[in-house]
């Protein structure tokens, strides 16, 4: 295993300048290259404002922060970059651009260093392909707002070497981050395990369970610090819908969007930002409930009448055991994600494979049969939950199920 004496960052837009404030903020020293100065120096504004604020709320000295703020350079040419040992990318979400990023840098790191990416769902292997370095090209995905969010998802590629995902998960805890290992997938763990459960939302909107409100609610209830459609608003419907989108290419009818986001889209209803998403926020759109009905008109769906909130927690827990099923992740770390990603209510185990045993695992195959009867297909239970249905392995009533419980 390496350790990361200097660190490099690509790009200082969002997420860009908060990674290379984390990794400053660790005591590391960090060289951030934008694409000219002008754009660098906004980055190093961005990094300041960062610190000041940190010691606004008195949580470090001026001393402290200036210190810290000392060890950030910024650039608009890789020069700097001669004695990185890891760099993390976070330029567009566009292949070909990362790939000249990486390509770029070979010309001006030492051998050893690591490219590390953070692109939310490129295929990570594609780039390890495209350096000489394959076996040293690693996903880290940071979550934004990155100075924040605790969790990193560390993605090998197919190519990248156990030394390189040790380096990386070391790094990532000496930056106080929660590093989760995740094997490359699409929407990789958590993005992967939310989207079914906000996706599963959309459809119960569509087909006139509930409102929006309502469901909102009923996740409220449930413990989340906010419901699904408040949620997607938060992070843009655009956002989301790309997500949405890959996840079904990537996944096939299990993961089928449902409809109604893509009229949101038509509509410029992206958000919070746009000033209406799911919910109005001041721009005068007609009620979502509306649209569904009127959908529900064209494409010939049925009304249903009774909401019930488990539709929406079955779909992320099999979600989470088909992860589980594919060895994308362990048990612990698809739980540890989704509690430090997605703030997955404590109070209900702290993750869907928790609260899955907590349930009992046959309780969890008995709702699947019965939402697969009403919804179909993409709730047909996983071979895995029926093995350890099986096994009698049904969660804390019997010791034992995805975890021991003792
Ligand atoms: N924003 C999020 O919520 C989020 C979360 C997780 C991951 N990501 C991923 O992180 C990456 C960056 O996203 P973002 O939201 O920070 O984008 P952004 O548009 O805010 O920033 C991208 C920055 O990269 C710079 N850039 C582009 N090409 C460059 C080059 N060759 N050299 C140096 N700088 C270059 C641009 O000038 C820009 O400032 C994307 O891959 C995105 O998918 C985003």
């Amino acid at each position: 295993m390496a350790y990361i004496y200097k660190a490099g960052v690509v790009g200082g837009g969002t997420m860009g300048s908060g990674i290379a404030y984390v990794i400053s903020y660790s005591g590391i020293p960090v060289v951030l290259k934008e694409i000219d100065e002008e754009r660098a120096q906004k980055a190093y504004e961005t990094i300041k404002s960062l610190y000041e604020s940190r010691v606004q709320k008195g949580r470090i000295t001026e001393d402290e922060a200036e210190r810290r703020l000392a060890l950030v350079e910024v650039t608009s040419s890789y020069e700097p970059f001669s004695d990185v040992d890891i760099v993390i990318e976070a330029v567009f979400e566009d292949l070909e651009t990362k790939i000249r990023v990486f390509q770029e840098l070979e010309n001006y790191v030492p051998e050893h260093t690591i490219f590390a990416t953070n692109t939310s769902a490129l295929s990570i292997t594609a780039m390890a392909s495209a350096t000489k370095r394959p076996d040293k090209v690693i996903g880290m995905h940071f979550f934004y707002p990155a100075p924040v969010m605790k969790l990193v998802e560390v993605i090998p590629a197919l190519q990248t070497s156990e030394e390189t995902v040790q380096t990386v998960i070391e790094f990532s805890e000496s930056l106080s981050k929660i590093p989760i290992r995740v094997e490359e997938c699409p929407g990789f763990l958590v993005n992967r395990i939310l989207m079914a459960y906000m996706n599963e939302a959309a459809w119960a909107l569509l087909e006139g369970e509930a409102t929006a409100q309502e469901i909102d609610n009923a996740a409220r209830e449930f413990g989340w610090p906010m419901g699904p459609f408040t949620l997607i608003d938060e992070l843009g419907v655009d956002v989301g819908v790309k997500v949405a989108h890959i996840l079904h290419e990537g996944y096939g009818e299990r993961m089928k969007p449902a409809p109604i986001l893509d009229v949101l889209i038509k509509e410029g209803r992206f958000g919070k930002k746009a000033g209406a998403g799911v919910y109005d926020y001041g721009k005068g759109v007609r009620p979502i409930e509306e649209i569904a009905e009127e959908m529900r008109k064209e494409l010939g769906i049925q009304k249903r009448n009774s909401f019930d909130y488990n539709r929406l927690m079955i779909a992320m827990i099999n979600e989470a055991i088909l992860v589980l099923q594919e060895k994308v992740s362990s048990a612990r770390d698809i739980d540890l994600g989704m509690l430090a990603g997605t703030g997955f209510p404590q109070a209900k185990g702290g993750g869907p494979l928790m609260y899955a045993d907590i349930i009992g695992l046959d309780e969890v195959l008995r709702m699947s049969l019965e939402f697969e009867k009403i919804y179909g297909w993409r709730f047909h239970p996983s071979y895995l939950l029926k093995k350890y249905v099986d096994a009698g392995w049904l969660g804390k009533k019997t010791g034992k199920g995805f975890f021991e419980h003792v």
